[in-house]
């Protein structure tokens, strides 16, 4: 509870005052996207904090729903795939010349005979130009197998081509949208490794956690969103880390797969599995019925959780409920 109290200096921001962008959506498809967790995440969401940091940003679905409620804190947003980070900062910068970029490469998409042969073409297409890089990579986002994200050893993106009827390849007012939520809330936007990232958290932040899933199965190897993949010996340093941020005063929530090693890692914090769908089958255990586990190293109100029940926005939740 000490913490809480310090959460609430005048700088802090709460999330009752508007300065809202509602509506935005993530402008990729991305393996592990939370828009179908955000319901459960948004409970967890603390009514003050300074700065947010989501170190594995991905699509940022977390990001883009806090927008919808206020702009007023200020974003770290980094991840390691650099054509993502290239695409926010493109966004937050040039949105303009990034919407002319891809609109090009829509209508050539559109107008082909053959849209699989173009889409091969664009994806040997090496750019010089970060605007087009950043064009070619939402291209290939949304008309790829899935929307996956996956490199050969050289680092060439080489997932094949989707066969989607009609892709929606953007949305000029929600890239209009996402240039302006980055611009309010001064993002700094970066690839980095999250270890990196949130060395200087503090008590009062934000930090959302959402790292490359931990296996079902030793044959579901879905991790490689970069070509470095996240093991489990990188799970373990996670829960350090997380350990460690929540010492320091930072509101702390995490997500990843509903596993026996996540659940030993985060043994000691209030958790709460839920099943999700997840469109991207990026753990091998398919589409539907997916367990994830959301742990929270804070609460959101003052009431205890190990005293019953606490409130959220959401509803009621029993203690019982959150503790496995
Ligand atoms: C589960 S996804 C995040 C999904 C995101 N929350 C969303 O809503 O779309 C995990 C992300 O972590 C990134 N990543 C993998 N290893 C990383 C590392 N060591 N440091 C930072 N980011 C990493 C991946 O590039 C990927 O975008």
């Amino acid at each position: 509870m000490a913490a809480l109290v310090a959460l609430q200096p005048h700088r802090a921001t709460s999330l009752a005052v508007d300065s809202s962008i509602p509506g935005l959506t993530p402008f990729v498809k991305w393996a592990g996207g939370k828009g179908s967790l955000l319901r459960y995440l948004q409970p967890f969401i603390p009514d003050y904090f300074d700065n947010y940091y989501e170190p594995f940003l991905g699509g940022g679905a977390l990001f883009f729903a806090l927008c919808g409620r206020t702009t007023r804190f200020r974003a770290f947003l980094t991840d390691t795939n650099q054509e993502l980070i290239n695409a926010y900062r493109i966004i937050k910068s040039e949105p303009e010349d990034l919407i002319r970029s891809v609109s090009g490469l829509r209508k050539q998409y559109n107008a082909a005979s053959n849209q699989e042969d173009l889409y091969y073409e664009i994806r040997s297409w090496e750019p010089t130009d970060p605007i087009e890089w950043a064009a070619r990579f939402i291209f290939l986002n949304k008309t790829c197998y899935n929307g996956l994200y996956r490199v050969n050893p050289r680092g060439e993106f080489n997932v094949p081509f989707g066969h989607h009827k009609r892709p929606k390849i953007f949305d000029e007012t929600n890239i209009m949208g996402i240039s302006r939520a980055l611009r309010k809330t001064h993002a700094t936007v970066r690839a980095i490794d999250y270890q990196k990232a949130i060395v200087k958290c503090q008590a009062g932040d934000f930090v959302y956690l959402d790292p490359p899933y931990h296996p079902t199965s030793k044959t579901s190897s879905f991790t490689d969103y970069t070509p470095n993949g996240f093991d489990e010996e990188d799970q373990r340093k996670l829960a350090v880390e997380f350990a460690r941020l929540r010492e320091h005063g930072s509101r702390v929530l995490l997500s990843n797969s509903d596993t026996r090693l996540v659940r030993k890692l985060y043994y000691s914090y209030y958790r709460k599995s839920v099943s999700v769908n997840r469109p991207i089958s990026c753990v091998g255990t398919g589409r539907t019925g997916f367990k994830e586990l959301i742990i929270f190293g804070h609460m959101r109100n003052k009431t205890s959780i190990g005293q019953g029940t606490f409130s959220s926005r959401q509803g009621v939740f029993d203690a019982r409920e959150l503790t496995i």
